[in-house]
């Protein structure tokens, strides 16, 4: 009889998938061009116009109105409301920090376990967003700066035992700006206020959690997940009153040392700065 392989043992993502995600990391060295040229682009009428209003050119096809929305249901317009409500918010007030109490509510409302294990269906448990193969490669990190009830450090967000678990406890505020700056660019963007977000999410993918199955079709599995988590993410904290932006500009093997990620397929996809 053939042996069975075990796959989750097998090296499933390719050289060349491994090349494409160290050509997308961001380093120190490129941050100065890199916020250059985000800058030219948001301070351009031309570009700034142009992408406002891009659609597929399709040229003469037939059209059909699609039909009102004025009489949604209860549960469908409160999502409408939350989508009206949904926007990057910058700015923070360091006054009104999140407590322990919000941070719960936003990641249980972000990224949680919505239906137990049913053994009979060798699935596990069901969360808040689909995942290609019920695999959820996406971890959410936590680096605390203001949430008086934590300690100032990196915590991972178990969601099977609704704990955060203590990664990594900065010595003091002095050690933990250093750290904001040097994996956020912290001081180096003014694109976000960043010394008084309360708190700021990091969404880690295990890549392997998703390429042991799909290959390296997984990676682009695991990029729509953190899409998704980062999307309950702002409607959570649209439904809570919180403030938060995604951060795409950080510094990914900063990031990778802080958080202490132990293989190569480990990867930071997505960041958010989260306040009141
Ligand atoms: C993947 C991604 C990365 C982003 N990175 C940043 C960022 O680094 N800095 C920032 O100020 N906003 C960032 N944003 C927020 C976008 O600028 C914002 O979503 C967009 O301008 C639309 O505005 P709205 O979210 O208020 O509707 C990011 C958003 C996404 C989805």
């Amino acid at each position: 009889m053939a042996k069975t392989r075990n796959l989750l043992f097998e090296p499933c993502i390719s050289d060349i998938s491994y090349d494409f995600l160290e050509q997308s990391k961001l380093y120190s060295y490129q941050a100065k061009e890199y916020s250059e040229r985000l800058h030219a682009v948001m301070s351009s009428d031309y570009f700034m116009r142009n992408i406002s209003q891009h659609s597929i050119e399709l040229g003469f096809c037939d059209e059909y109105d699609l039909l009102k929305n004025d009489q949604l249901p209860p549960l469908a317009q409160a999502l409408n409301q939350l989508n009206h409500l949904r926007s990057s918010q910058r700015n923070y007030d360091l006054e009104d920090k999140i407590t322990l109490q919000d941070l719960s509510h936003f990641l249980h409302l972000s990224y949680s376990i919505t239906q137990g294990f049913d053994p009979s269906l060798l699935i596990p448990p069901r969360r808040n967003i689909a995942s290609g193969g019920g695999l959820y490669p996406i971890d959410v990190y936590v680096i605390n700066q203001h949430i008086p009830e934590l300690p100032l450090g990196v915590f991972i967000y178990d969601l099977f035992t609704y704990k955060l678990k203590l990664i990594y406890a900065f010595k003091d505020r002095d050690e933990l700006n250093k750290a904001l700056n040097k994996t956020l660019f912290a001081e180096q963007k003014n694109d976000i206020d960043y010394t008084n977000a309360s708190a700021f999410m990091v969404l880690g993918a295990e890549l392997e959690r998703s390429c042991f199955k799909y290959l390296d079709r997984g990676i682009r599995w695991a990029m729509l997940e953190a899409g998704e988590i980062v999307q309950a993410m702002y409607l959570a904290g649209a439904s809570l009153d919180m403030s938060n932006c995604a951060i795409g500009g950080f510094n990914d093997e900063a990031l990778a040392q802080l958080i202490t990620y132990q293989n190569p397929s480990q990867i930071t996809l997505l960041a958010l700065a989260l306040g009141k």
